[in-house]
């Protein structure tokens, strides 16, 4: 095993057959040394250095059908609520007082916001807190309106491919396409923002030949950032009696991800949060380099329930942002507060 992990070190990639053999690894020590060697890795561009992201769940409705999702259209029991403007605005001062310099707008594919009201709220972003970077993760659109919401300012956009199995994709999200999933990745690379993908470890029927196969697109997509977090199961969705993803499998697939893109800027998840009591810290150690606290208002934290049993629904954002330094310096990282860009990142002005 260890030979594998020096050959992935090395070269920064492997064999599919090689990957399994990795995730299906279960001694212990062999684990350990495939951290130590993701933790090197990391350290090589970044250091001790943890990237903090401000995450604004700005609205809870969702016209999918996703049927892992707590906030899919069918579940009637979600109590929905959207911030307006002003709101979305506040939280971004706020968050900046506290320190942070990324925002990170997530939503559910809600009509509501059209692209000039996005525009709109992404524009005035940038002219009140010019010198912050902001991220949208609010699903599929057309070029077109990506393109408006880059020009208006939008740096990066997250839009996790959620399982590179297009069988696996089509069960869990009726009435979607897997081929515009990647067209949009696609689109959103060619128009130059910073892209993340990413999936969900121990989704239901999900092989492990399946996640070496979301190895191999991340690979040939090469995005700047990746999430990938442990399924967790909602009680009001179709999958609620379904096993969870594991806090080891989602370690062990951050480390290879480190290894596999030694650069990509690489979230230590809510959901890992969610999962284990210390599994961000876990995260990090294995190789992750960015947090994402919630700097939503505290009225609607436990309305965007994606999972049971989401971390940080009572807490307001000053004590979010206290919490993750002390947990970060605890484990001997810094916090970084920069816009924490991707490595020399640089925006393309005129396409
Ligand atoms: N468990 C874990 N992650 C989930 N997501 C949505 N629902 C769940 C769930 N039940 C993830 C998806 C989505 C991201 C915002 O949250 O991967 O892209
Ligand atoms: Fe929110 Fe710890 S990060 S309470």
């Amino acid at each position: 095993m260890k030979h594998l992990i020096d050959q992935l070190y090395k070269d920064s990639n492997l064999s599919k057959e090689d990957f399994l053999k990795i995730l299906q690894c279960s001694n212990k020590e062999d684990i350990s040394y495939l951290t130590k060697k993701a933790n090197e890795r990391r350290e090589e561009s970044y250091d001790k250095k943890v990237f903090l992201r401000g995450l604004i769940e700005f609205t809870n409705y969702c016209k999918c059908h996703c049927r892992y999702c707590g906030i899919r259209s069918e579940n009637k029991k979600a109590d929905r609520y959207r911030l307006t403007e002003d709101e979305i605005l506040q939280c971004c001062h706020k968050g900046y007082v506290l320190g942070y310099r990324t925002f990170v707008l997530q939503g559910g594919e809600d009509s509501y916001y059209t692209i000039s009201k996005l525009v709109k709220i992404v524009s005035r972003i940038k002219r009140e807190l010019p010198d912050c970077a902001i991220t949208l993760s609010i699903g599929e659109l057309s070029y077109d309106n990506y393109k408006d919401l880059y020009d208006a300012g939008a740096d990066r956009y997250l839009l996790r491919h959620e399982t590179a199995s297009k069988e696996l994709y089509e069960q869990i999200h009726p009435y979607m396409s897997y081929e515009n999933r990647r067209r949009c990745l696609k689109d959103l690379k060619k128009i130059g923002f910073q892209v993340g993908a990413g999936f969900m470890v121990g989704l239901p029927n999900q092989k492990d030949e399946d996640l070496v196969e979301d190895l191999m697109f991340l690979k040939e997509l090469n995005p700047h950032m990746i999430g990938i977090g442990p399924f967790i199961p909602h009680d009001d969705t179709p999958l609620r009696h379904e096993a969870g993803g594991t806090v080891e499998k989602t370690v062990i697939l951050l480390s290879i991800i480190r290894l596999l893109l030694p650069k990509v800027l690489l979230p230590a998840t809510t959901a890992l949060g969610s999962l284990h009591p210390t599994g961000r810290e876990l995260g990090l150690k294995a190789g992750a380099n960015v947090v994402m606290p919630n700097l939503s208002p505290i009225s609607v934290r436990e309305k965007y329930a994606l999972y049971n049993g989401k971390i940080c629904t009572g807490d307001e954002a000053a004590e979010c942002r206290k919490c993750i330094q002390k947990r970060i310096e605890s484990i001997g990282f810094n916090l970084d507060l920069s816009r924490g860009d991707y490595i020399n990142w640089r925006r393309l002005q005129c396409l």
